[in-house]
């Protein structure tokens, strides 16, 4: 099934209750959740406060986007906050098996995250463990950037692993998604879309209709 997921980075934060329940009611099955620390990318953006405040919000899947050094340390207290997917980098973690079993271990969904530059074979052991890949279409750290084209060729790279496997799993992507290049990105097997602000520059109503349209095509 495809999904919006959208990254609540680009919300107006002073009016989350208000933006999330009109993207619930409007059909966005997930809410996408950016965690950063200032080490494992340059930006700071906020903590497990928020994925609690967004649990709240909503029944719907809670994806809490991991972008931290060592995210091992904090697998807990984010399945507490409520996340339903925990997302954490290829890159931040040295043990990532255990990281995976970890998560899986509190009952949340397991996903691995790769930054532009890393090549999906680094993720040959730890396919048949996952639930979802996500693939970074930009750099991460911050929203409104433009998405790298080449990182189109390992959604479909992925999608072929996918598909020839015994554990087929979600192909999230994240970063520089818009109208214009969602069709694109679905064609090429990714099946959850996050999108921040592309969606909510603007009018959040009329461009999430647009994205769900796109996804339901
Ligand atoms: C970027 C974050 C994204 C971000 C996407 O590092 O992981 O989730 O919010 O924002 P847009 O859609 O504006 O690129
Ligand atoms: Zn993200």
């Amino acid at each position: 099934m495809n999904c919006l997921s959208p990254s609540i980075l680009s919300a107006d934060l002073t009016k989350l209750g208000e933006q999330v329940r009109t993207l619930d009611d409007l059909g966005a099955a997930y809410f996408h959740v950016d965690i950063m620390d200032g080490m494992f990318v340059p930006n700071i953006s906020f903590g497990f406060p928020i994925v609690k405040a967004v649990r709240s919000l909503t029944e719907k899947v809670v994806d809490v986007h991991m972008m931290v050094e060592d995210p091992g340390r904090y697998i807990d207290v984010c399945a507490e906050a409520g996340a339903d997917i925990i997302t954490v980098h290829y890159e931040a973690c040295r043990h990532l098996d255990a990281v995976i079993n970890h998560i899986k271990q509190v009952g949340a969904m397991a996903s691995v995250a790769i930054n532009p530059a890393t090549p999906v074979s680094v993720l040959s052991c730890i396919l048949d463990q996952v639930d979802m890949v996500l693939v970074m279409t930009v750099n991460p750290g911050y929203g409104g950037q433009k998405l790298i084209p080449y990182t189109v060729d390992k959604v479909r790279e992925l999608k072929k692993i996918s598909d020839s496997s015994r554990n087929s799993f979600d192909i999230e992507v994240d970063g520089g998604v818009n109208t214009e290049n969602a069709g694109m990105l679905l064609d090429a097997g990714a099946n959850i879309i996050v999108t921040g602000s592309a969606l909510f520059r603007g009018d959040l109503e009329e461009n999430t209709t647009q994205f769900l349209n796109i996804l339901e095509e």
